[in-house]
């Protein structure tokens, strides 16, 4: 879909429809109102004979209205005047999207970023309408082959701008390329398990690379991180047929400035290893590579964008599978650190290929690493799908992901990462054990990664609420790409 600045009115604007907003007890908003005097009170008609109540994500499509150029107008309701929540605005332009697709017009134009909505900017409700657009008409369709193309899509949207056209262009842009990150990282993170191996994923992280001149990729493969003595990620990729990979991708938008590194668990499929998981439900660990998916998506949204950062994206990628020579409970695996790691549990494999990741990234003098894992159930009991949660061994940097996670409605909640926890990783035999019972999961999960990231400013998001919904919209969400790429923008506006 493209996007498009106007400085038409709602009444002259001639695309096949206009798109206002409506109210709850019979308010209009400003382009409302517009339209309704120009038709001689047409719009507030209906709405006094109870056609629309203006509850957010209503819609209502009226034809021919006598007096406005355009053929259709596209009432949608927006909640109660003034108080507009996010969420509401979200379900009122996913109810756009859905409506004028079905409608057949095949161009549009919003005048919803005039309305107020909590501290929200004109610009930040027009990236916003582009990315739940886009979020609204991503269709996973590739391993589908009754296919039917839609009847008429909707191709463009334009926007209302004024003297701020500018910045309603850069608005309407920063969320396309936004948008194409997190239905890049839906598209990876819905393929199958069979197909989406770390191998594919490598070949992605190549395209990547060829895609964008910013993008260089390395890809090391199993004898290259046995040099590196990589002892605990191969130990999980042991028990597969499928080689596991390590992935780097480079992008270099401010000279020699120190990067940001970013760390995406990238498990291709986790079914417990011996520490088996129950099948009810397993097919869902496809998703196990949700965090490497976003990875991918910031960095082909921040080339996209073009903008003038460092950016690493570190991508440890590898199955964990049952298996004669899978790993077993009670082994101890040397990790690239150097730490022995006793394996109680082999299903707790994100921070075994996670811990060498991250050690790895040491090497890129990184001025902050931030790992992004589908890590634990707990955190799904803790925070449900709303919230990622946080962990950090640096304040200042978890303030600002909690900040950017607000500034993009993609938000995090800080849990804590005190020493208080940290013996429950306690072990007999090694170092450190991989499990941490049955108290704090999440915590406890975040505590061994903190083992690994004591040279570096380090944050953890744990996305395995947040990154994909089960159920019968079982797919991957995309999150948490717009915090990331927000979160980018601030370090960046924040350093000028
Ligand atoms: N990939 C899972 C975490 C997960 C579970 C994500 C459910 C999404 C939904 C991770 O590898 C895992 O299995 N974690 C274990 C850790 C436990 C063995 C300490 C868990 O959460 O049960
Ligand atoms: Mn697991
Ligand atoms: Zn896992």
């Amino acid at each position: 879909m493209q996007y498009f600045v106007t400085s038409n009115s709602p009444v002259a604007d001639n695309t096949d429809c206009v798109v206002v907003a409506v109210f709850e007890q019979g308010e209009l908003s400003p382009s409302a109102a517009i339209l309704n005097e120009k038709s001689n009170n047409h719009i507030q008609k209906i709405i006094d004979r109870g056609d629309i109540a203006g509850k957010a994500g209503q819609t209502l499509l009226l034809h021919d209205v006598d007096g406005i150029t355009s053929p259709r107008i596209l009432l949608v309701g927006c909640g109660k005047k003034d108080k507009t929540s996010e969420n509401d605005f979200n379900s009122a332009i996913t109810a756009i999207a859905k409506a004028l697709n079905d409608s057949g017009a095949s161009n549009a134009c919003s005048f919803l970023a005039e309305i107020s909505l909590s501290s929200r900017t004109k610009s930040w409700l027009v990236r916003q309408t582009v990315i739940t657009t886009e979020s609204a008409l991503y269709k996973y369709t590739q391993t589908k082959s009754d296919i039917k193309p839609q009847d008429k899509p909707l191709t463009r949207l334009s926007f209302f701008a004024a003297d701020d056209s500018e910045e309603i262009e850069l608005a309407a842009q920063t969320g396309k390329a936004i948008a194409t990150g997190m239905n890049l990282a839906r598209e990876l993170s819905n393929l199958p398990g069979n197909v989406c191996t770390p191998t594919y994923l490598a070949e992605q992280a190549s395209q990547l690379g060829k895609d964008f001149d910013s993008v260089t990729t390395t890809i090391l493969d199993e004898a290259e991180m046995e040099e590196l003595g990589m002892g605990s990620l191969l130990s999980v990729s042991r028990g597969s047929r499928q080689p596991a990979k390590l992935i780097t991708m480079n992008y270099q938008g401010a000279g020699d400035e120190r990067p940001v590194v970013l760390v995406g668990k990238g498990l291709t499929f986790d079914a417990g290893g011996i520490s088996l998981k129950p099948s009810q439900g397993m097919d869902e660990m496809k998703y196990d590579m949700c965090g490497s998916a976003s990875v991918f998506g910031t960095i082909s949204a921040i080339a996209e964008l073009k903008l003038p950062i460092n950016v690493v994206g570190v991508v440890p990628s590898s199955e964990n599978m049952p298996d004669g020579d899978a790993n077993k409970p009670g082994d101890i695996v040397t990790s690239m650190a150097g730490k022995t790691i006793e394996i109680l549990n082999t299903d707790a494999e994100g921070r075994l290929i996670l811990c060498d990741a991250l050690t790895y990234s040491e090497r890129f003098n990184p001025e902050v690493v931030i790992d992004i894992a589908t890590l634990t159930g707990a955190i799904i009991v803790a925070l449900g799908s709303q919230a990622t949660g946080l962990m950090a061994n640096d304040q200042d940097l978890a303030d600002s992901l909690i900040e950017a996670g607000n500034d993009s409605h993609d938000r995090t909640w800080q849990l804590p990462l005190w020493d208080d926890y940290q013996q429950q990783l306690d072990s007999n035999f090694a170092d450190i054990a991989n499990i941490g019972g049955k108290e704090a999961g999440s915590v406890t999960a975040a505590c061994f990664l903190s083992r690994f990231t004591e040279n570096f400013t380090w944050a953890h998001l744990d996305i395995a609420g947040t990154a994909w919904k089960s159920g019968k919209a079982k797919g991957a969400t995309g999150r948490p790409v717009p915090l990331l790429v927000q979160f980018l923008l601030n370090h960046i506006a924040d350093k000028k």
